[in-house]
């Protein structure tokens, strides 16, 4: 097990871990060179020697302590029969729901569907690569799910008020929120050590409708995650009250977007914190980078700190630049 996992059981450690979301992405070369042959994004995360391959990729590279499973958060629409595509220019587009055959799925079903996932999973942790170091297995939080589910693609600006009134809602989250189960049970038997959970959109949905479709389904998860004995982060992006969050949810560190005011969040959050540097800032020239990295290490210098993102590696950043602003985390005192 990694020093992720140590700094967030409050363990000492040697100095502050890092890793990045899409650290394994379209900036990276080696990357490029798997995706340009194969141009059909779930049946490359469903290929587990390639997905292995490229989860290892940014460790081969990087001084950083995790690896995080090459997937998607759109596995669990698509274990449930619904389709799911991903369109150049566009992004995801899901199919039709067939309420009948997605709510009447056998979990076997969904475990035989994901099962590629849980071969890459079970190469990835059996890699010299991966010794001493955590190997995230994650999910899409349940809103953010039945987000992409009902509007079938990216909400992007604005919400269709018109989700909340569709059939067989209840049943409908009961049903993600088993196959999130399944999936984070499986995860952590091929070998994943950690559980992120990303709610993408948790910034969208009104107060009033909080505690049903966030806090009471994620603490639900959380808490089967943790029964499993593994730690989970949880990633509610541009959420108004990471406090309030935490406290409702309970989750075992918090990783926090590049949007709220770390020195804010330092002041009322406890528990261990991940992220918050915008990956605008890898675009910067390097003294103006590791500025802004600075700003967050002093910030959570007396907490203890993973040290990641805002959100996902852009494209466009230079490998070179990740490699610096690595060897800076890893020196800082
Ligand atoms: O962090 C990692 O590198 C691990 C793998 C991972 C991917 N997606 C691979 C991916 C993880 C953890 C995700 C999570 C995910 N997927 C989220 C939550 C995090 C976030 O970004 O907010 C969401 C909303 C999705 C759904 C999704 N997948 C979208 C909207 C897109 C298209 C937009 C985009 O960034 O290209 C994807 C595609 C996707 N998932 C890519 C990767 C590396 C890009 C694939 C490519 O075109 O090469």
């Amino acid at each position: 097990m990694g020093v992720l996992k140590d700094c967030i059981n409050k363990k000492k450690i040697s100095s502050i871990p890092v890793w990045f979301m899409r650290q394994a992405g379209r900036y990276l070369p080696e990357f490029r060179d798997i995706r340009s042959k194969n141009t059909n994004f779930m049946n490359l995360c469903l290929d587990p020697k390639l997905s292995k391959e490229i989860s290892i990729q940014p460790l081969k590279r990087f001084n950083i302590d995790a690896a995080i499973i090459f997937s998607d958060i759109l596995f669990i629409p698509f274990a449930l029969g619904q389709s799911v595509e991903f369109e150049k220019n566009f992004g995801p587009r899901l199919g039709e729901l067939n309420y009948e055959s997605i709510l009447n799925t056998p979990d076997k079903e969904i475990s035989s569907k994901l099962s590629p996932i849980y071969e890459l999973i079970n190469l990835t942790a059996k890699d010299k690569i991966l010794d001493d170091k955590d190997l995230i297995g994650f999910v899409g939080a349940t809103w953010t799910i039945l987000v992409y589910m009902l509007n079938k693609q990216s909400p992007k600006k604005k919400l269709d008020k018109n989700i909340f009134n569709k059939p067989h809602q209840d049943e409908l989250i009961s049903k993600i929120i088993q196959t999130q189960k399944i999936h984070i049970k499986n995860q952590v038997e091929s070998g994943a050590s950690l559980i992120q959970i990303f709610d993408s959109w948790a910034g969208l949905l009104d107060e009033d409708k909080k505690e049903k479709y966030i806090y009471q389904p994620t603490k639900e998860i959380v808490e089967f995650t943790k029964n499993l004995g593994v730690e989970v982060i949880c990633f509610p992006r541009n959420i108004k009250s990471y406090k309030e969050y935490c406290d409702m949810v309970k989750p075992s560190a918090i990783n926090i977007d590049y949007e709220v005011n770390p020195i804010k969040i330092a002041e009322s959050i406890e528990i261990p914190i991940q992220g918050g540097m915008d990956p605008k800032c890898l675009l910067l020239d390097k003294n103006d980078m590791l500025k802004n990295a600075k700003k967050y290490l002093e910030v959570f210098k007396n907490h203890k700190y993973i040290f990641n993102l805002g959100h996902g590696v852009l494209p466009e950043t230079k490998p070179d630049n990740v490699k610096t602003l690595v060897d800076f985390v890893k020196d800082f005192k």
